[in-house]
């Protein structure tokens, strides 16, 4: 089963965590008090940068700015599909000022960026699934922001509800593990809405569902090129599950991110042109 399994190159933007700190408080994970190993951090996050280098995929880097210490998160910077850009519009205040360094980026790279109405947090929220975007709700991108970017892009947008706060953004709960004809996602039930688990059990019922464990060690903020899956070591359970269906799991630890609430995919943006 495992030889079926074919990767798709992707374009990455990623922000060196130069700045990274834990300054406030906007998700249960972060302490202000507690010190961050600024070292380590750059040392894990360029381990991810080798990885997706080394599985063939191109990573482009902006400068971080001095004074956003949450600007290692690339994720939330925008959603980008079909060459076009739908920038960020962050709920707390603390963030806003990063969307001008990201968007300035964009427009260097060629794209027009969309300004959104709404608190919209990028692909921290807003999933490509190869078909449809799934968009996440509750703490963060709001349900008019789901629309503006149904509006925008023209592509389906299902929300979905988010019900417990450690899962804030929709990809701290789930991931796509193959945006081709293949189509399937890896999630955490409990992080939705009734209702909302319902929807994603109609829409995946081959889904590969994650312990609350494997949750909580960021093993859904993940990254998958079709085959090779960018995960947490600590998501064991999950690691396993995803071998038994023919993915291969790339162990990169991003443990210092945890104490910011992030993990692989919040430090990775997706550029589809
Ligand atoms: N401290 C950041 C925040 O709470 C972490 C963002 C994580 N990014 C993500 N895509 N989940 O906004």
């Amino acid at each position: 089963m495992t030889d079926t399994r074919v990767p798709r190159r992707r374009r990455f933007l990623v922000c060196e965590p130069r700045h990274f700190a834990v300054q406030y408080a906007i998700n249960p994970w972060m302490h202000p008090d507690t010190p961050v190993d600024v070292d380590l951090a750059r040392e894990q996050w360029q381990s991810l940068i080798h990885a997706y280098r080394t599985h063939g995929h191109d990573v482009d880097t902006l400068e971080p700015a001095p004074g956003l210490p949450d600007m290692v998160f690339a994720a939330n910077s925008a959603v980008v599909l079909d060459g076009r850009v739908f920038g960020s519009l962050f709920h707390a205040p603390e963030r806003r000022p990063e969307s001008t360094h990201y968007d300035l980026w964009f427009k260097t790279a060629g794209f027009d960026v969309h300004r959104p109405e709404y608190v919209c947090e990028g692909e921290g929220d807003l999933v490509w699934t190869g078909r449809y975007l799934l968009a996440g709700t509750g703490f963060r991108t709001t349900r008019e922001a789901h629309r503006e970017v149904q509006e925008f892009f023209g592509h389906p947008v299902v929300s979905l509800t988010l019900v417990d706060p450690h899962f804030y953004h929709l990809d701290t709960a789930l991931f796509v593990l193959d945006d081709g004809p293949g189509n399937n996602i890896a999630y955490f039930p409990e992080a939705f809405s009734a209702g909302s688990r319902e929807v994603l059990a109609r829409l995946y019922p081959d889904a590969v569902l994650a312990t609350r464990e494997d949750a909580t060690a960021f093993g859904l903020n993940s990254v998958s090129d079709g085959r090779h899956v960018f995960i947490a070591p600590q998501a064991e359970a999950l690691a396993t599950r995803l071998s038994e269906h023919g993915y291969v799991p790339v162990p990169v630890d991003l443990s210092e991110f945890r104490k910011a609430g992030g993990g692989i995919k919040c430090c990775t943006q997706e550029i589809r042109s």
